[in-house]
């Protein structure tokens, strides 16, 4: 993902449960020929692994030598012909060369043939089932290892637009003998299980999801507001450019940003990662997550897992125990209070 598939929000996933990664798209050419946009946009470490390097491209020899450039801290080298949008249909790449699939050939068996890493490609599908199969079947028969596909035609696009066609997937699934990752619709790890079965898929690719909530491959149930300190974390070691962690937070904040506008401006004004911190110290103390009030959710016995909450879990329970008390002195009768609580261990 542009901004913010990078290092930091890698390792966030990876911690939870995604097993495999995409960098954000790499201009092939900006990748080449700029030493200071490398630098910027392809970070990695040792753990960084599996890795898939994505590019964009239009032209063999420079998809090729861009490729070269990180083949060997990658385990495959991903080709973007599934951008939609306008940038992409004004420098000819992503989902508008489907409107040249003699290019994407070239592209494809230029790069299988010269790089020592299998050459993925990621896709959206044609309207017709069969044109789409087809340019499956020839992408494959042009050197491509692994197949991802959005279950989307170019035109649908933004958050508005309409289901993933799993039918699709499952077509292409059937026709090639290579494996491929199904994209669309994916929200939860259920419907990750939902999606490969089928569609027969050998896994399952998600971006909208893992922005709102970076633990869903994990089947753990974590506060985004501790996701949210983590990643801070994670993103001052890995020395991330503050857009991109802007843009996290603006994420994870989100349901609580609406009602908080000052912070939402707080997010937008901050200048070092200690700033965010303070953002999110904010938020915490003023407010609680989900629509749910603090009080409310310990009544209902539900676990809370996170530092702040056990400390407030316990004034609370102070609180209440307090407040039995007198209720008791006053009755001078039994009275008992309870408050179910998960503490964490
Ligand atoms: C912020 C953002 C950035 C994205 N950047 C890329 C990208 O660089 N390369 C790519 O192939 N798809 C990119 N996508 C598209 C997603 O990979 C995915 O195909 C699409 O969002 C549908 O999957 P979803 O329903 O799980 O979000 C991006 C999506 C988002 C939301």
């Amino acid at each position: 993902m542009v901004d913010a598939s990078e290092l930091a929000f890698r390792d966030l996933c990876r911690k939870y449960g995604a097993q495999l990664a995409y960098t954000p798209m790499l201009h092939s050419a900006s990748f080449v020929r700029d030493a200071k946009y490398r630098a910027e946009h392809f970070t990695t470490h040792a753990l960084d692994r599996p890795l898939v390097a994505q590019f964009c491209a239009n032209e063999p020899a420079t998809f090729v030598n861009a490729a070269k450039l990180v083949q060997n801290r990658v385990d495959a080298v991903d080709l973007n012909l599934g951008c939609p949008q306008g940038i992409a249909r004004r420098g000819c790449y992503g989902a508008f060369l489907m409107d040249h699939l003699q290019l994407v050939r070239a592209l494809v068996s230029a790069a299988a043939a010269e790089l020592a890493v299998p050459v993925w490609v990621k896709i959206r599908v044609f309207d017709d089932v069969k044109a789409t199969v087809e340019y499956a079947r020839m992408l494959e028969e042009a050197g491509a290892s692994l197949i991802a596909v959005h279950g989307r035609t170019r035109e649908q696009k933004g958050r508005q637009c309409p289901p993933a066609d799993w039918d699709k997937i499952r077509a292409v699934v059937k026709a090639v003998n290579v494996p491929v990752i199904a994209n669309g619709n994916v929200r939860t790890k259920a419907d990750a299980n939902r999606a490969m079965q089928y569609t027969g898929a050998e896994g399952v690719m998600s971006a909208y999801a893992l922005l709102d909530y970076p633990a869903v491959f994990g089947g753990v149930k974590l506060s985004r507001m501790q996701l949210a300190y983590e990643y801070i974390n994670l993103a001052e070691r890995r020395n991330t450019p503050l857009r991109m962690v802007r843009l996290h937070l603006f994420k994870l904040f989100r349901s609580r940003l609406d009602a908080n506008m000052d912070l939402n401006e707080a997010v937008a004004k901050c200048r070092c990662f200690e700033d965010f911190r303070q953002v999110a110290d904010t938020l915490s103390k003023r407010c609680d997550f989900e629509g749910v009030s603090f009080e409310q959710r310990i009544e209902r016995g539900e676990k809370l897992d996170n530092v702040v909450s056990a400390k407030r879990i316990e004034r609370l329970k102070r609180k209440q125990l307090l407040e039995s008390n007198q209720a008791v002195d006053a009755q001078s009768g039994p009275l008992g209070t309870s408050v179910a609580v998960n503490t964490p261990t």
